[in-house]
Formats: C-alpha cells, sequence, structure tokens
C-alpha cells in the first residue's frame, strides 16, 4: 500500500498544499539573516516536541493546566507565506504552521481594519512554546492566494507579544480541537480554522492531480491530535531503524527531522564514527570519511537526505570544518505514540498535502 520515495538530493521550492492538490500557496525561504541564527534551533525543536504532548494531553482532559501550545520555535522559522487580510487586503508575512491551529496578524506590521472586520468581543490568548500573543478576536476576509478567499474567518489582533521576531503573525491549519481554551470569555468555543471555513464555503477543489501517495491520518494518541500518520518502518541503508508500524507527525513548524532517542542510537551507531554534538549545536557530526559510504535513510512512507549543506554551518552556529546531519534524536524513548517529526527539511523535497475533508497526509515529490 505504502511505496517508499527514493532520496532526491537537490532542495526545491517547498509548497504546503492546504486543502486539496489543486490550491498550494507558496512557501519563501526567510533570507538576509547572517550569524549563527540557527544555534539552538535543535533543542527548541525538541522543547516543542514536549509541549505538543502535554498540549494533546490537555485537550484530550487527560491533563491540566497551562494552556501551552507547540507552536512554531519563531525564532528558527525558515517559511512563511504571504496572505492578505481585509478589504482591501494588507499582506503579512505569516507563518504557516500545521502544529497549532490560532490564526492572528500583528506581531509585526499591525492590524490595518477595514469595512470587512468585524469585532466579536472575545479576547484571545494563546502562549506557545516560545512566545504569546495577546489582543482581540475579529472576523475578517482572509487572501490565501488569488481566487481563494475565505470570509468570516476568526482572526486574532495581536496587541501584545513576545518572540515573533521578523514575522507578523500565524496561520494556523492544524487541527481545530487546539483552538480551545484559547478565547475569553467563550472559553468553551473551538475556533474554526481557515481549512474549516474554506470547506465550508465550499472553496476546496476535489479533483487530485498528481501522483501523491496518500496515508491516513493516525488514531493513535497524542499524534491523533496532529498531523500524525503512522510509517511502517524506516531504514538506514540495510539497517532496520524504526522495526514496525509507528506513529508521529508531519509538522511545517518543526526544522529538523527527530526521531526517538533509541532509533537514533541505532542510527547514529550505523554511521562509523558519528557523534551527537548535544553540548553546541545538538546536532549530529558526521565524519567527512564516512560522506562516501553514508546509505539512503527510508521512511516508508518516504526519503530523505541527511546532510547539512557546509555553507549552512554558521546559521547553525557549527564549526565550519565538521559535517552536521539533519536527524536527531527526539529526547525520549519510542513508544509513546508521537515518537518522530518530519520536519521542513523532508518537505524541502516532497509536497505535502494536508487534506482535511479526507483525513489524509500526501506525498509527492516536488
Ligand atoms: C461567521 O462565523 C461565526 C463564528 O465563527 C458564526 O457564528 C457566524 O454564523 C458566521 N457568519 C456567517 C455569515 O457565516
Ligand atoms: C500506529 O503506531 C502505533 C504505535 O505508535 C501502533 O500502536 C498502532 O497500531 C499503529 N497503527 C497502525 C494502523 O499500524
Ligand atoms: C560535552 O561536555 C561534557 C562535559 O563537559 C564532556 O564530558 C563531553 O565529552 C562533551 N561531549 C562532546 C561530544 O563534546
Amino acid at each position: 500500500m505504502l511505496s517508499p520515495f527514493l532520496v532526491v538530493p537537490v532542495a526545491l521550492a517547498t509548497q504546503l498544499s492546504l486543502v486539496g492538490a489543486a490550491t498550494t500557496l507558496a512557501l519563501s525561504p526567510v533570507s538576509g539573516r547572517s550569524g549563527a541564527y540557527m544555534q539552538g534551533a535543535p533543542d527548541a525543536g525538541r522543547t516543542r516536541v514536549t509541549h505538543m504532548k502535554e498540549r494533546a494531553a490537555r485537550v484530550a482532559g487527560y491533563a491540566e493546566g497551562s494552556t501551552t501550545i507547540p507552536a512554531t520555535n519563531l525564532a528558527y522559522v525558515q517559511y512563511t507565506a504571504n496572505i492578505g487580510v481585509g478589504s482591501p487586503p494588507t499582506y503579512y508575512n505569516i507563518v504557516v504552521d500545521t502544529g497549532s491551529s490560532n490564526t492572528f496578524v500583528g506581531t509585526g506590521n499591525p492590524y490595518v481594519k477595514t469595512s470587512t472586520s468585524v469585532p466579536t468581543g472575545q479576547e484571545v490568548n494563546v502562549t506557545y512554546g516560545s512566545g504569546f500573543f495577546s489582543g482581540y478576536e475579529y472576523l475578517d476576509q482572509v487572501t490565501i492566494a488569488p481566487g481563494l478567499v475565505i470570509v468570516n474567518q476568526s482572526i486574532g489582533d495581536a496587541l501584545e507579544y513576545a518572540d515573533f521576531e521578523g514575522v507578523d503573525g500565524i496561520i494556523g491549519v492544524g487541527p481545530t480541537d487546539l483552538t480551545l481554551g484559547t478565547l475569553y470569555p467563550a472559553v468553551d468555543a473551538a475556533i474554526p480554522t481557515v481549512m474549516d471555513n474554506a470547506l465550508k464555503q465550499g472553496l476546496i477543489p476535489t479533483e487530485i492531480l498528481g501522483s501523491i501517495t496518500y496515508t491516513p491520518v493516525t488514531t493513535t494518541y497524542p499524534s491523533n491530535y496532529y498531523w500524525g500518520i503512522n510509517v511502517t518502518s524506516a531504514t538506514y541503508g540495510e539497517t532496520t531503524v524504526i522495526p514496525a508500524s509507528y506513529a508521529g507527525i508531519v509538522d511545517t513548524g518543526t526544522t529538523l527531522i527527530y526521531i526517538a532517542d533509541d532509533w537514533y542510537q541505532t542510527y547514529q551507531d550505523s554511521i562509523p564514527g558519528a557523534y551527537y554534538d548535544g553540548n553546541n549545536t545538538g546536532l549530529i557530526v558526521i565524519p567527512f570519511e564516512a560522506i562516501p559510504f553514508m546509505q539512503p535513510f527510508t521512511f516508508y512512507v518516504s526519503g530523505m537526505a541527511q546532510l547539512l549543506p557546509l555553507w549552512q554551518n554558521e546559521a547553525w552556529g557549527a564549526e565550519p570544518n565538521l559535517q552536521y546531519g539533519y536527524i536527531g534524536p527526539i529526547g525520549s524513548l519510542s513508544g509513546e505514540g508521537l515518537d518522530f517529526i518530519i520536519g521542513q527539511k523532508f518537505m524541502e523535497r516532497f509536497y505535502a498535502v494536508f487534506d482535511t475533508p479526507n483525513s489524509r497526509v500526501g506525498f509527492a515529490y516536488t
């Protein structure tokens, strides 16, 4: 049923299909940064996982307490989209996050109200793994792409916020339940996401084009609170890294690829001389001598390249003359129901199709 993709070593444009294959949103890499701006990203990715497990427990009613949502570690965000709000639209540079579900603007350029902006009388307050925003909730129209205009979209006007450097907000395309508890006084109300509204307003094209391999959304907790899927196995060359069917998530808000610590150890042990640079970058270091002998890493559903380009070393705060890799330990052993995260480094090579009406995730070559 599931077929592996081959490793394609060329990074191409990333696109995220919002609803059906025919509606794609171009995501642009953030440019113009310099210095070690990615240093800390691997550890931040692991922190996000912890928050994601906690957030699912809270929404599922298994845990009490904080409403921290595991959204994007914004300091390390690499991909944003240009989204219009209002009429005429004001365009904002917004993070597209499949791991959270509130949509808001105002953390960079302020929210410009137009005749389509209707206050709801609700306060909104969301705390993320790093950062927060609070303000008032509006209904407004949102232009995702020419010809894809969603009306009556609930959207936050961020008046107070922290840690949203360089971006104007988030478009949250995760499951709707993750918005529970973010409004006041309507604490029990879920906020329809842009995907819910696009569906309701008939904006979703039903035709599927191209050869996309689909896999159903998983039912395994806590991955089922996100865009979770099961992989049936994973291999590094001839070595089995993931031995059976396990659940994890596909996440645009995570930069790297993380696998459970026991699986990571198997992977690292298969690369002679490789070690984990936990003291500095949080990345795997791969000896140059080992590179010619590296094997494909294959997730069955998928596959990917594993090496960080040397020119990116500075950004990750890494030694200039070492080779680092993308695949790292998640920070816990396998068996927790959310045992891997397929982050942006995978989606640079594939389209990921988040198909809400059919509860499935699709992959295709870019
Ligand atoms: C707009 O959305 C709100 C809640 O998000 C809903 O109560 C209202 O009925 C919607 N109005 C229209 C015209 O769709
Ligand atoms: C998905 O993985 C979980 C373990 O994470 C397992 O318990 C479950 O049976 C798997 N589901 C399928 C359909 O293989
Ligand atoms: C990390 O730091 C500890 C304590 O200073 C040291 O024992 C260990 O060898 C270091 N690890 C690496 C990979 O540099």
